[in-house]
């Protein structure tokens, strides 16, 4: 009696401890802890997707994923569609995830997980998968272009998702494109043009395409090298500015083109050059080992490529042995070629002249002792302009002081 009533006692109890444990589990846990938590997921193309889903407090309820179609993949360990892409990572009460691998774009959706309680509870998880964009081409580029041709490059990548950047870049200066989009499939095939009228400078030039894409840690990039035919450009250069008799001389033919333009011919006052021992041609040199009156006369040089003719030609004046000056002085006079430092020689033999013709006027006015006021006067008025008065004004006022020491 006393053991039945104390199995009866263990038993209450015991089914009792266990209603109480279940009453409270699903009091905390049916009533608000009780529901699916998924997260979005963003993988690229090819690569391996994880889909989980996890349940904080769950009594043993099965979970579920199924696919954007609505075909459920697994319903707790238990595979329910057949495709080798997925599988089983983890199924307890509190987690259920599962793996797609070789993720294509059409696998992108909103994938579901439902936990079966009364009503069921479901959570969504979008999958979006990135398209790589395919390494980039250039084309529209025949080798060699002419100088003056109009030409249209153009960088081409397909099967980005969502649509790829293309830049470009002149050397290592960016230049502006123009993007065309087209959707192919689920991606896109994106071209960005170039078009320009080639010249010289665009000789041996790069020209790189860099695609920039949220799939990438590193743009693809791709480079085209132009390569720009044009008419040669000759110049020539001497040694000395002052070529004197006895002297070694040399002149040189500076061709560019492209092709370089060869071989480069030389002759003096239109005829060949004389045939004497002291005139060396090599290459684009032409020598003179010592220098004589009789080499006086106008050098030319001319060379060619298939685009055309170009000639320089410079007039030699051979000095005498004992000319004063330096010979490298680059404001003397007499020197020849297409020389910069002609230029500024020619200016500062130029202002040497005005401020010659200033003093001599002025000390010609000086002398008219009578009239040089009012010849002052008039210098500053006739000038042409408020500078030039200034000078006419100044040159006369000095030249008047000096005058004064000679007459008084
Ligand atoms: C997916 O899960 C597996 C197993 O937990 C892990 O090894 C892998 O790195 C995960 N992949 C991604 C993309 O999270
Ligand atoms: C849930 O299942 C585990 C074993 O899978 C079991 O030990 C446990 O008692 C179950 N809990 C409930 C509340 O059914
Ligand atoms: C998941 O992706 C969907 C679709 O792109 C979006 O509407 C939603 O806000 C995203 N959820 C989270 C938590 O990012
Ligand atoms: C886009 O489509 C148009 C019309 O079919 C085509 O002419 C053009 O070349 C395409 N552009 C690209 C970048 O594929
Ligand atoms: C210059 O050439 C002439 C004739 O060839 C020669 O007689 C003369 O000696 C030369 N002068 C010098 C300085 O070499
Ligand atoms: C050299 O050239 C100058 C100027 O052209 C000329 O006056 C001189 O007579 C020439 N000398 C010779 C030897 O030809």
């Amino acid at each position: 009696m006393i053991v039945k009533q104390r199995l009866i006692f263990i038993l209450y109890s015991l089914c009792a401890s266990v209603f109480k444990v279940a009453g409270t589990k699903s009091k905390a846990k049916g009533s608000q802890g009780q529901f699916p938590i998924t997260q979005n997921v963003t993988v690229v193309e090819g690569a391996t997707a994880n889909m989980t889903c996890r349940v904080d407090y769950n009594d043993n309820t099965s979970l579920q994923w199924s696919n954007p179609a609505q075909q459920t993949l697994f319903f707790g360990d238990k595979k329910a569609l057949r495709d080798h892409r997925i599988e089983l990572v983890r199924a307890s009460w509190q987690e259920l995830t599962i793996r797609i691998g070789d993720v294509s774009l059409s696998d992108e959706g909103q994938y579901t997980c439902s936990l079966f309680t009364m009503p069921v509870k479901t959570s969504k998880a979008f999958l979006t998968v990135l398209g790589k964009p395919g390494r980039p081409e250039i084309t529209g580029f025949t080798k060699p272009a002419m100088e003056g041709d109009i030409i249209t490059l153009a960088c081409t990548t397909s099967g980005s998702k969502p649509a790829a950047n293309i830049r470009w870049f002149r050397n290592d200066k960016e230049v502006q494109g123009t993007k065309e989009v087209n959707a192919t499939g689920k991606s896109f095939t994106v071209r960005s043009s170039l078009q320009f009228e080639v010249d010289r400078r665009d000789d041996s030039v790069a020209y790189t395409c860099s695609v920039e894409h949220v799939s990438l840690t590193t743009p693809y990039m791709t480079t085209e090298v132009l390569e720009v035919h044009y008419a040669p450009h000759l110049e020539i250069t001497h040694s000395l500015i002052i070529p004197q008799e006895g002297q070694y001389f040399k002149l040189e033919c500076v061709s560019i083109g492209n092709p370089i333009p060869e071989p480069v011919l030389w002759s003096k006052d239109g005829g060949e050059l004389p045939d004497i021992e002291r005139m060396i041609v090599e290459g684009r040199e032409l020598t003179i080992t010592t220098l004589n009156k009789t080499d006086n006369g106008t050098y030319r040089c001319e060379a060619s490529n298939h685009l055309g003719t170009s000639s320089a030609e410079y007039i030699l004046f051979v000095y005498a042995k004992d000319f004063p000056g330096p010979t490298t002085d680059p404001n003397a006079l007499g020197q020849h070629g297409p020389d910069h430092a002609l230029i500024g020689g020619v200016v500062a033999v130029v202002v040497f002249i005005t401020l010659c013709l200033i003093i001599v006027l002025g000390r010609y006015l000086a002398r008219h002792k009578g009239t040089y006021l009012t010849h002052e006067a008039k210098g500053a008025e006739d000038a042409p302009d408020a500078d030039t008065a200034i000078i006419n004004a100044e040159g006369n006022h000095v030249h008047a002081e000096e005058k004064k020491e000679y007459f008084i």
